[in-house]
């Protein structure tokens, strides 16, 4: 770098526009105006000259740093503008893409079987109640008649939690809805009519089983409900439900330790595409003497009947779908065939 005046705004000219950001112009500026800069150093230089020729050269320096401030000035604009267009690239947003959008929402099939379960009970006089999934191992099994180590609780395996109630019960995810009738019925006076859906859980999975699914429980407590009033209003509900009368029932003799006897009902459509064929739909049964007591009752005054549906089952075949496990997808373009 020379000392001339002449070629120094050449020089600061090539220098500014060498540098490629703010910070590299801000060094670049201390070079010439800066402290120990080339500029300072000829005026410096004036010192040792004579009036005549300090004043004419004096007024030569502040004309070379006049343009070089300009050239700086000019340079940092052009900077500034630069890293703007680059941030505003970086930061681009494609206005042209399409909006997430607030779409709107369906009913799940399985929650629409669920609001017609409810809404068919409720027409013929039943109660609609709801519970816990985390539920204490006496109330899921013990009040039920199903007692500590027996073999048939392996019927249902669960989920258990590490933690026990306020009472220092053990917790599980509830195998089934039947905890429902002892809940409700240690709460409510005879004559009871209730239905409890639900979410249920078991160690399970495959095409038809999901470690998660829903059930409809029911219970019917009085003091001279029979199995003919189960039969009655099961047919009742099924044939509202897929809303036809051309579909059978029939009770096949099973077991649970909370009902005696224990039935496994079945239906089957005498009309349409699903004819002929018997299917598996609700275990049932008269409420077991044991689980009367439980309840707080009497089982010599009272009686009564249960159930206990799955929901998935019901709107499998009420929307004619086949793989549960589709309910449980989330799939889009499966689930807004329901909610045209
Ligand atoms: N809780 C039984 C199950 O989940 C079904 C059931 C309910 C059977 C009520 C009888 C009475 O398999």
């Amino acid at each position: 770098m020379t000392n001339s005046p002449d070629t120094l705004v050449k020089e600061a000219e090539t220098s500014f526009s060498d540098a490629n950001s703010l910070s590299s112009l801000e060094d670049a500026k201390a070079k010439f105006l800066g402290k120990r800069g080339s500029l300072t150093s000829l005026l410096k230089g004036l010192g040792g000259l004579d009036p005549d020729e300090r004043r004419k050269r004096g007024a030569q320096i502040n004309l070379v740093k006049q343009e070089i401030e300009a050239l700086l000035e000019r340079r940092r604009k052009e900077l500034v503008q630069q890293e703007l267009s680059n941030r505003l690239a970086a930061e681009a947003i494609d206005v042209t893409l399409p909006g997430r959008g607030y779409g709107v929402g369906g009913i799940h099939p399985v929650v629409k079987a669920w609001q017609r379960v409810e809404s068919i009970f409720r027409s013929i006089g039943f109660d609609v109640a709801d519970g816990p999934e985390i539920e204490n191992d006496w109330t899921n099994f013990t009040a039920l008649n199903n007692p500590e180590n027996h073999p048939a609780r392996s019927m249902q395996d669960t989920f258990y939690i590490d933690m026990k109630d306020e009472k220092g019960l053990p917790l599980l995810l509830r195998t089934h809805t039947s905890p429902m009738q002892v809940r409700y019925a240690r709460m409510h006076k005879p004559p009871i009519k209730v239905i409890a859906p639900g979410k249920t859980y078991r160690v399970d999975s495959d095409a038809t089983h999901s470690p998660m699914f829903h059930q409809v429980e029911g219970l019917w407590i009085g003091t001279d409900i029979s199995f003919a009033d189960l039969k009655g209003v099961y047919t009742h509900f099924l044939r509202e439900f897929f809303e036809t009368s051309n579909l059978v029932v029939r009770f096949r003799p099973s077991f649970f330790p909370f009902t005696e006897p224990s039935a496994e009902i079945d239906m089957m459509f005498t009309e349409g595409p699903n004819k002929g064929n018997w299917l598996e739909i609700s275990g049932a049964g008269q409420v077991h003497p044991t689980v009367i007591r439980n309840f707080g009752l009497d089982p010599e005054l009272h009686i009564g009947f249960a159930f206990g549906s799955g929901l998935e089952r019901l709107a499998m075949l009420r929307y004619g779908v086949t793989d549960l496990r589709t309910f449980f997808e989330g799939d889009l373009r499966f689930l807004k065939q329901f909610n045209k």
